[in-house]
């Protein structure tokens, strides 16, 4: 299960499970990314600003130099910031630079917005009040516009979308000329989000689920359906938690800067059997029916994406 590989809209591989690097300190991202291309991981997800690109790119270097992988084996991803989002090219090379990569395999519009180009910070511009500096009247199709042309350039194999719901995926789909390759969403029992993937699976966009073990300390490992089936394979609810996604057709992304779960994460993959993605799937619908579905990553930009749960 560990080299389990999805088929992109524009023919690639890409692994069914990858590391995610946000949160990743400086001083142990290096050694993360480096350690898990070891032990076997293919996909390594980042983004501009996650603020640790370059040390992501050392670990790719350390393993690529060490001859552990090739370049052209690896998966890597990044995504372009909401202040780049007139400029996503700009965006793509200070990546590109900070990676020491002449290409990346997929490349996201990280967040459907965008804030102030000129504003007063590079990442997370503020208004002299204090509010987060964004320009309201933009309109999010207008960077995938500018994404399209990416493809060209050689500098990314694949153009794709994150946190894109099912209104924003509709508003942009009719303007589209290249269908994302990816939609990337935080996706866990919790928060299926099942008109997203089903939207998704009908247009040919691949779904990365990101913060699978609900993000920072893992608080979807405590859900009673999560332990159960757990208890019944006699693994842990972090392993039912990624391979919850297989079944899907989604790739996962689990973080982890501790080498131990970083191993055990990869290994960690198992079928999950109909009786149990009846159960987890039992438990998303009884949330969604009683509107206590629970989104653990929303950055308080004060807009509104779309999402059934943050009308
Ligand atoms: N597109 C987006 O907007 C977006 C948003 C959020 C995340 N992402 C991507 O998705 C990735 C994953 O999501 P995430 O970082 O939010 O959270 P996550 O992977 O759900 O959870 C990470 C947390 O779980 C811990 N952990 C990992 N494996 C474990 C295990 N086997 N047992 C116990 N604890 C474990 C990690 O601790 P240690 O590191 O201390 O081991 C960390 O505290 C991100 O890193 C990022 O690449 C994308």
């Amino acid at each position: 299960m560990a080299n389990k590989t999805f088929k992109l809209n524009t023919g690639q591989d890409i692994p069914a499970i990858g590391l995610g690097t946000w949160q990743s300190a400086p001083g142990q991202v290096k050694t993360a990314v480096s350690y898990a291309l070891k032990v076997g991981y293919r996909l390594v997800d980042g983004a501009y600003c996650y603020g640790n690109e370059d040390e992501v790119g050392e670990g790719l270097k350390e393993a690529f130099e060490s001859g552990v992988v090739k370049r052209e084996d690896v998966f890597v991803v990044s995504k372009v910031w909401a202040t780049y989002n007139t400029r996503v090219e700009l965006g793509l090379d200070k990546s590109l630079k900070s990676l020491g990569l002449d290409y990346v395999d997929l490349f996201l519009v990280h967040w459907p917005l965008l804030m102030n180009p000129e504003g007063n910070d590079d990442k997370f511009p503020k208004l002299p009040n204090g509010e987060r500096d964004i320009i309201r009247d933009y309109n999010h199709v207008d960077t995938w516009k500018q994404m399209e042309k990416l493809l060209a350039t050689g500098k990314t194999k694949a153009i794709g979308v994150s946190n894109y719901s099912k209104r924003y995926l509709e508003q942009l789909l009719p303007h589209a000329t290249v269908i994302p390759a990816v939609n990337q969403i935080e996706n866990h029992p919790s928060l299926p989000q099942q008109e997203i993937v089903d939207l998704c699976k009908e247009k040919g966009i691949h779904i990365m689920a990101y913060s699978p073990l609900g993000s920072t300390g893992g608080p979807m490992f405590e859900a009673e359906p999560v332990v159960k089936v757990a208890e019944k394979h006699s693994v842990t609810p972090a392993a039912v938690l990624l391979s919850y996604h297989i079944p899907r057709g989604s790739t996962v992304l689990a973080k982890s800067v501790t080498p131990d779960r970083i191993k055990e994460n990869l290994h960690s993959l198992i079928d999950l059997d109909d009786e149990d993605m009846k159960l987890l799937n039992g438990y998303s619908d009884n949330l969604v029916k009683e509107g206590k579905v629970k989104r653990y990553v929303y950055p308080p930009f004060g807009v509104q994406f779309g999402f059934p749960d943050k009308l």
